[in-house]
């Protein structure tokens, strides 16, 4: 993930290797830190103010409130979307009934309740690209839609990009780019959130419910592959039309049912209350040994879908109680957001204007996240400052 905010990036692990007289954990420290991630693991995933991220978030800053750093954690509250039961199915005319298999859901879509969305199915094409690789809307067929409600069907390819266009560079891998072809032609599943629809218009033409159909890659590789970095706009929305994904080979089945005139209707369950959760923000600053305001801010997101996505906050937990018994001359500010999977719905970057003291001290900022992962692009037309 980038951020907008990006002041330098890296790969702690990668870099610090190659320096010979650089910080090393001892053998209890790596212990550790294998037990840390092992458990964290276990208690996964971390989406934003759900009871695991607020165990991570809870836990690393005790720990660096132990290991002798001054603690202070930003308080927020979000209107958390929560999907809990998805699932699909087809009325035939031939009054049997038709589950399909789902691959997943779009952030902040809607919910349903239990006993889903029901309606006659509409099959609006293909939601095209522009060049740019930007959803281009007006690619949907929304003509002659069933009068009294429908449900939404289309294919939805992702967008591709050719990380090696210049502009671009990779991040944490010792292989030049031009030896990963894939780079060429790379189909990222995190952008398909970013492509999004004007839902409130569809909603004004009576749809009630979406299928999607993930095209250009596997069923397989499409299952589950959510990330909310988009989501409804503003505090406390939703879209309010619940949308669900499914792999090409389900998309292609629902195309020709419904174009041979054979489906009565749909029915789309989407489980998805939503309540507002408490999450937070932790700010460890550890004293250096020079006694001046200076400082180096080290970065890093505590939600996500998975230990690599969100692994930052027990690796900057371990350099803290590393600089804690070997300490610099300049102080550290150690800063751990909640937000950045919230789907826009919190603000990973209040801390800057609540804690304005953090930016004027700080003389450089490392930004780091997924540490262990084994290759990153980075786009470099993200603004560095
Ligand atoms: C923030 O939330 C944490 C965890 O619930 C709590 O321990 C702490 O007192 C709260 N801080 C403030 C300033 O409200
Ligand atoms: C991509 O292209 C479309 C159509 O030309 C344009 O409207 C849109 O602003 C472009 N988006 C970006 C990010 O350049
Ligand atoms: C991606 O860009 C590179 C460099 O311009 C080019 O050699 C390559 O053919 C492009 N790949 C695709 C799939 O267009
Ligand atoms: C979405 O559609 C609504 C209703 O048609 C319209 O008022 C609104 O301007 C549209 N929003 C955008 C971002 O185009
Ligand atoms: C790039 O990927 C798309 C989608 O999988 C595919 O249709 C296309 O043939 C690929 N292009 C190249 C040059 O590999
Ligand atoms: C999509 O499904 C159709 C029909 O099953 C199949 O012919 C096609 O190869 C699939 N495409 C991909 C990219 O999986
Ligand atoms: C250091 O920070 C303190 C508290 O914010 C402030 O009062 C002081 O003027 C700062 N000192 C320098 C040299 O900037
Ligand atoms: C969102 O709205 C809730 C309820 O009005 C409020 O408590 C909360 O502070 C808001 N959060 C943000 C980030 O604005
Ligand atoms: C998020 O917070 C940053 C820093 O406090 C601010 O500059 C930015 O405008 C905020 N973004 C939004 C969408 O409110």
């Amino acid at each position: 993930m980038l951020w907008s905010s990006i002041l330098l990036s890296c790969v702690v692990g990668q870099v610090a290797a190659t320096l010979s007289s650089s910080p090393c954990l001892d053998q209890h420290a790596e212990q550790l830190l294998h037990d840390r991630l092992y458990q964290t693991n276990l208690r996964g995933p971390r989406w934003t103010g759900n009871d695991n991220q607020n165990t991570l978030t809870s836990l690393v800053a005790t720990s660096m409130e132990i290991a002798g750093l001054a603690v202070e954690t930003l308080n927020y509250t979000l209107f958390r979307w929560d999907p809990r039961w998805w699932s699909l199915s087809l009325k035939l005319t031939d009054g049997t009934t038709m589950g399909l298999p789902t691959t997943g859901y779009w952030p902040y879509s809607g919910d349903s309740g239990l006993k889903g969305a029901t309606a006659p199915v509409h099959d609006a094409g293909s939601y095209g690209l522009f060049p740019n690789q930007s959803a281009n809307p007006n690619t949907l067929d929304l003509t002659g839609l069933p009068q009294g409600g429908s449900i939404l069907f289309f294919d939805n390819p992702s967008p591709t990009k050719n990380y090696s266009q210049p502009g671009y560079g990779l991040l944490g891998t010792s292989v030049p780019a031009r030896d990963i072809p894939e780079l060429g032609n790379l189909t990222n599943p995190h952008w398909q959130s970013a492509k999004t629809l004007n839902f409130t218009a569809i909603k004004e033409l009576g749809v009630s419910a979406v299928i999607t159909s993930w095209v250009h890659t596997s069923d397989e590789n499409g299952a589950l592959q959510y990330l909310p970095n988009d989501g409804a706009v503003g505090n406390g929305t939703l879209y309010d039309v619940p949308a669900l994904f499914v792999g090409n080979s389900t998309g292609e089945t629902i195309r020709q049912l419904v174009g041979s005139g054979k489906v009565q209707s749909a029915t789309v369950v989407l489980d998805a209350p939503s309540s507002w959760a408490a999450s937070s923000t932790v700010i460890g600053h550890l004293a250096g040994k020079a006694g001046t305001n200076d400082s180096i801010i080290i970065y890093t997101h505590s939600d996500g879908p998975s230990i690599i996505e969100e692994n930052g906050p027990i690796l900057l937990l371990a350099m803290a109680e590393y600089f804690a018994a070997h300490p610099l001359s300049i102080n550290i500010d150690f800063v751990i957001t909640t937000g950045h999977m919230s789907g826009h719905h919190l603000n990973e970057s209040s801390w800057m204007d609540e804690r304005p003291a953090l930016m004027q001290n700080a003389k450089a900022a490392i930004v780091c996240e997924h540490f262990g992962g084994e290759r990153e692009v980075l786009d470099e037309k993200v603004p560095i400052r």
